[in-house]
């Protein structure tokens, strides 16, 4: 009933990677252990296989998934396949992708490049067996039992996990730009010829023996030099039944476009995984993450591999593309293992926790910020790559879990912890008005930074006192520690932020400008100086109360912050001036009308006259008081 399907093509660039600095033996002959690589030279790189589903067991994308340790989806997006829960038909063509690595087997031998899987072993497998069926020749038992050195072939327990090396190649990409972006690992077929092979990809059977050399054979893995991924036509799925797709989550296949319109603008400067997803997500899936940090190793593991099973609608929008997300940014970012991150938290004990899901943690020795979010990248990260400024907190890495579709973002770890807990009491110090206003001016010359040095710009859209954190200098680091957590308790569908410090329109319209982080940086300037919540108990918000220090004479103005003044700063000697200026920055920044708000360069501009105003009247006797960093 169904013919068997043939592959279609398309220029449609669906994803695309570009790797850098990958440098492969590209003419080495195929080899039966497997594919040499020098690991000095080599990147991991994301690439696919293409694998044929296979009758009785391989007819569904759960199971496949299950083998590569992907989830349905991530099969699904490349493949053509618009419902995940579909039956397969028998050769149906999939691509799954995988991330291929160099390994080093032992010294004498030298390392092969290959994308590893755990296989529990069951009841009458062997490795041929299942480097043949299940693996469809992707691998070698040889290379099987080259990975798995301590191994005995004849004497494997059931249940013992054995790695299963699929051959992988990455480009290379140091030397031209006629290099391909993606090789794709492509088993030899019986009724296949290089020419075939070749008007099937639509590349020439030139750029395949290039690759693969003149001398491939049957069963052989080829690696296909492709720009992009092609367009796999698929037959039409009349077996399939009705998405169970719950209200209110889009078809899987229109995720990407639709996440793109809503991500457009609402660009989140420093957040990296989706912010926004977790926002509308994060309510119901919060609670369920939080209780599996406190898992055992064993039992994580195991989930690794059951997970894609559960097919709930979360993992359909948050795992979308997990791996093709991150491909661009390999060569800029270190990136870390599950268990490095595993051990650098005492697998996420509570102690090392910091705030909502950011955990304190040391990787070979150095300690850093740990963030685990759900993954959904793309967007944010291609402004992280844009954005390095001594004022915002830096991005040094991250590890991906793909099984469980988490992403842990690994940020310099800023010592002395958010401008929240300074002002707001959690720390026994108080800060002068001179450090005030120096973090003022770093975090206006950070946000200067985002709106006016990056193309697109970008808008933090959640800039707040939690959000800066204050380094053993006292000096400010924008971050956005803090926003999932605060995001959940907030906010309607679509607005993001934290009550007390979202501009009016952008709460009653949805209008996203950088003038909402200079009315949230407005906010933060109130609290600097009256030391008071950006939102008090009863839920009303502090610069409701600007209209107090807007009206009337100087005197009374004066008289009238005197009293508003955070005390400890009462207590020192400081000139009302460069106070009154700082409130006059703060008023301006507060402005109803977005338009009649002033840029972050003025704003610069202004507090650095604050600091004149400051510094000229105190440099003699009058030194405010130095907070010491622990
Ligand atoms: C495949 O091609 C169709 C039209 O030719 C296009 O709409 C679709 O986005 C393409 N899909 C991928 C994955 O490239
Ligand atoms: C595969 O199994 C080995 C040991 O059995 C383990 O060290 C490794 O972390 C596993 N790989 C993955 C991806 O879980
Ligand atoms: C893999 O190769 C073996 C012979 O080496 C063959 O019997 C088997 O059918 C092949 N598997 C697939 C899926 O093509
Ligand atoms: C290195 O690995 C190869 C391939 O598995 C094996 O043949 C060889 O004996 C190994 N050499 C040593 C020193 O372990
Ligand atoms: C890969 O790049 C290296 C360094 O640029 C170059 O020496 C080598 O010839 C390249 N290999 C191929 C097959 O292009
Ligand atoms: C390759 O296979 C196709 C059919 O699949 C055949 O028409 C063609 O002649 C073959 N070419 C070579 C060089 O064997
Ligand atoms: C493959 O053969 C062709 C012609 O037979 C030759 O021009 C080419 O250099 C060979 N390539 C390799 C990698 O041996
Ligand atoms: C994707 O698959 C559908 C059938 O599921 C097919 O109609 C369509 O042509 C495919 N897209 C491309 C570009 O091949
Ligand atoms: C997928 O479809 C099967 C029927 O083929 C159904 O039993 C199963 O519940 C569906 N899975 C999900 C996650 O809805």
């Amino acid at each position: 009933m169904i013919t068997k399907p043939i592959f279609g093509f398309s220029l449609l660039l669906f994803l695309s990677f570009i790797f850098n600095q990958n440098i492969c033996y590209a003419q080495d002959p195929p080899s039966i252990t497997g594919y040499t690589c020098n690991p000095n030279q080599f990147n991991p790189c994301q690439t696919y296989v293409l694998y044929r589903a296979r009758g009785p067991e391989f007819l569904d994308l759960a199971s496949i998934g299950d083998l590569f340790s992907v989830s349905r989806l991530m099969i699904a997006n490349p493949s053509n396949i618009s419902n995940p829960n579909t039956t397969l038909v028998n050769d149906q063509p999939l691509f799954i992708p995988i991330t291929c690595s160099c390994n080093n087997i032992n010294t004498t031998f030298g390392s092969i490049s290959y994308a590893g899987f755990n296989y529990s072993f069951k009841s009458g497998d062997t490795m041929y067996g299942i480097s043949t069926s299940k693996y469809q020749n992707l691998t070698t038992y040889q290379s099987v039992e080259a990975v798995n050195p301590t191994v005995v072939p004849e004497n494997i327990d059931i249940g013992q996990s054995i790695k299963f090396p699929i051959f992988c190649k990455c480009p290379n990409t140091t030397s031209s730009q006629n290099q391909p972006r993606l090789l794709i690992s492509y088993v030899f077929q019986p009724n296949d010829n290089i020419s075939s092979i070749a008007s099937r990809f639509r590349v020439t059977p030139q750029s395949i023996t290039q690759i693969n050399g003149n001398n491939t054979k049957i069963l052989d893995t080829l690696f296909i030099p492709l720009s992009n991924l092609p367009n796999l036509t698929q037959p039409a799925s009349s077996n399939t039944p009705p998405p169970p797709t719950p209200p209110a989550t889009p078809a899987p296949v229109n995720q990407e476009n639709d996440r793109k319109g809503t991500v457009i603008g609402l660009a989140i400067g420093l957040g990296v995984c989706g912010v926004l997803l977790i926002l509308v997500l994060g309510l119901f899936y919060r609670e369920k993450t939080v209780k599996k940090e406190g898992y055992s190793d064993v039992e994580r593991q195991k989930s690794l591999y059951v997970g894609s099973k559960k097919g709930s609608f979360v993992d359909k929008d948050v795992e979308v593309n997990l791996l093709a997300d991150v491909s661009e940014c390999l060569d800029k970012y270190k990136m870390y293992k599950m268990e490095q991150i595993w051990e650098a938290t005492d697998g996420f004990d509570e102690g090392c926790l910091i705030q909502g899901s950011v955990y304190k943690g040391t990787i070979d020795g150095e300690v850093f910020a740990i963030k685990k979010m759900k993954w959904n990248a793309r967007e944010e990260l291609k402004i992280l790559q844009k954005v390095n400024h001594g004022n915002l907190v830096k991005l040094e890495g991250f590890c991906i879990d793909p099984k469980e579709a988490n992403c842990f973002l690994v940020y310099e770890y800023v010592e002395n912890g958010s401008l929240h807990s300074w002002i707001h009491g959690e720390k026994p110090e108080k800060l002068s008005w001179k450090t005030r206003l120096r973090i003022a001016t770093d975090v206006a010359n950070g946000l200067l930074y985002i709106h006016e040095h990056t193309r697109p710009r970008v808008v933090h859209k959640d800039i707040k006192t939690s959000n800066i954190l204050l380094d053993t200098n006292m000096r400010a680091k924008v971050a956005n520690f803090g926003l999932a957590k605060s995001g959940c308790n907030a906010i309607t569908m679509h607005i993001v932020g934290t009550q007390g410090y979202i501009s009016p329109e952008y709460l009653t319209d949805g209008i996203v400008s950088t003038k909402m982080d200079v009315f949230s940086f407005g906010v933060v300037l109130l609290e600097l100086v009256s030391g008071k919540e950006a939102i008090d108990d009863e839920g009303k918000v502090l610069w409701a109360k600007i209209n107090d220090f807007s009206e009337g004479s100087e005197e009374r103005k004066v008289r009238k912050l005197q009293e508003w003044m955070d005390d400890s700063l009462l207590r020192e000697e400081l000139t009302m001036e460069s106070v009154m200026n700082v409130m006059s920055v703060a008023i301006s920044c507060l402005n109803k009308d977005p338009s009649r708000r002033p840029g972050m360069i003025e704003i610069v501009y202004a507090l650095s006259k604050s600091i004149d105003l400051f510094t000229d009247d105190s440099e003699e006797g009058l030194s405010p008081r130095q907070v010491t960093a622990r």
